[in-house]
């Protein structure tokens, strides 16, 4: 089968075309998936740029949507012909986190996605959403379950709530849709004037740009009525943490997700303190709330943005695309 391979040195111009063996019939308990798509993240970019390191030979991707050809004795949630969609823990099923690395994560720890056949524990995907195509799919498995833990699971998000998203990457975007789904305002700030548009026309209330706008915290907590937002999805880490702290309510909720400007720095811990608010870092999510995920998604409609689709062979072009960050939401690769 065909599939794209890191080789060392590891870097965007040794991601190989590899034939590698079929992965053959599924045994008890697995299930067997063509692949037909995935979308690409932030961490895919650092493992596939070697800036976090993998193994030599390691398939990348931590997303894969396809569709089931067999499954194994025992298995009974799945049947040949579903369309199913990998999880980013496939070892965290239920329950509170119980894992903090990547050992485990496809397209990391372990072999990823970006292949034709996977025989995998049925247990390592979800059925996916309603109507989906495989792109569509791969996307909820890091972006889009993300966006949901850190609104729905933790954050709680009801009606008439309001949200700080940062920037139009593949979480903010799953982001936007997901609270304007739920009836909250949302306010996202962009490098770019052009996708501020393009996220007013999905429903974001208040766009503000972030280069234009240093202060773009007050700037937030002025259009909240001076009151602060309920919820930010914190995707920008040590250089924008200052100012969604000073965004934020008083009892307000902030999900530490991301490292776009850095993985360490300064925190201003006094005016957290004053904003008794939550800071709350997570990982993705489990398999349980991926199906709770799925459940809303078929309820509501929502249909993910994916910018460009790159098919695999060109995934190292998808890659210096995003790291051109001129995509809105989503990049898609498909085979
Ligand atoms: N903890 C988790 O579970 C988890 C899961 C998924 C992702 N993440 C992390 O979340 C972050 C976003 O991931 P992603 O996959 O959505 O990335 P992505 O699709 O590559 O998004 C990148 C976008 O982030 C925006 N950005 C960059 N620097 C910014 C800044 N200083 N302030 C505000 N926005 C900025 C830019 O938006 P504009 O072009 O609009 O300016 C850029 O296009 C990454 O750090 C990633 O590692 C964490």
């Amino acid at each position: 089968m065909k599939a794209m391979v890191l080789k060392a040195p590891i870097g965007l111009d040794h991601l190989t075309l590899e034939d590698r063996p079929d992965p053959g019939a599924p045994g008890a308990g697995e299930i067997r998936v063509a692949l037909h798509g995935s979308s690409l993240n932030f961490h895919d970019l650092g493992i596939a740029t070697g800036r976090m390191p993998t193994a030599d030979g390691r398939i990348p991707l931590a997303d894969g949507g396809g569709i089931v050809e067999a499954v194994g004795e025992r298995v009974t949630e799945f049947a040949p012909g579903d369309s199913v969609v990998s999880c980013f823990f496939p070892d965290w099923q239920d329950g509170s986190a119980t894992i903090g690395d990547f050992s485990r994560t496809p397209g990391d720890g372990i072999d990823g996605f970006a292949c034709e056949f996977v025989v995998l524990p049925a247990s390592a995907f979800t059925h996916a959403p309603k109507g989906y195509d495989a792109v569509e799919a791969a996307t909820i498995t890091t972006a889009g379950l993300t966006a949901w833990r850190a609104l729905v699971v933790d954050g709680k998000l009801k009606a008439g709530d309001s949200v700080l998203l940062l920037g139009t990457g593949g979480v903010s975007i799953w982001a936007l849709q997901i609270a304007k789904a739920m009836g909250a305002t949302v306010a996202i700030t962009s490098s770019s004037d052009e996708k501020l548009e393009r996220a007013k026309r999905i429903g974001a209330d208040f766009t503000l740009n972030y280069r234009e706008h240093s202060e773009w915290g007050k700037a937030v907590r002025d259009w909240s009525d001076g009151r602060g937002v309920d919820h930010v999805v914190e995707v920008g880490g040590p250089g924008t943490l200052a100012q969604s702290i000073e965004a934020v309510r008083v009892g307000g909720h902030i999900s530490l997700i991301g490292v776009l400007t850095g993985a360490a720095g300064q925190v201003p811990t006094a005016a957290l303190m004053a904003k008794q608010a939550r800071l709350q870092g997570l990982i993705v999510g489990s398999r349980r709330e991926q199906q709770a995920f799925v459940r809303a998604l078929d309820a509501t409609g929502i249909r993910p943005v994916v910018d460009r689709r790159f098919p695999l062979e060109a995934l190292g072009d998808a890659f210096r695309y995003e790291m051109g960050a001129g995509h809105f939401g989503k990049i898609g690769v498909e085979w």
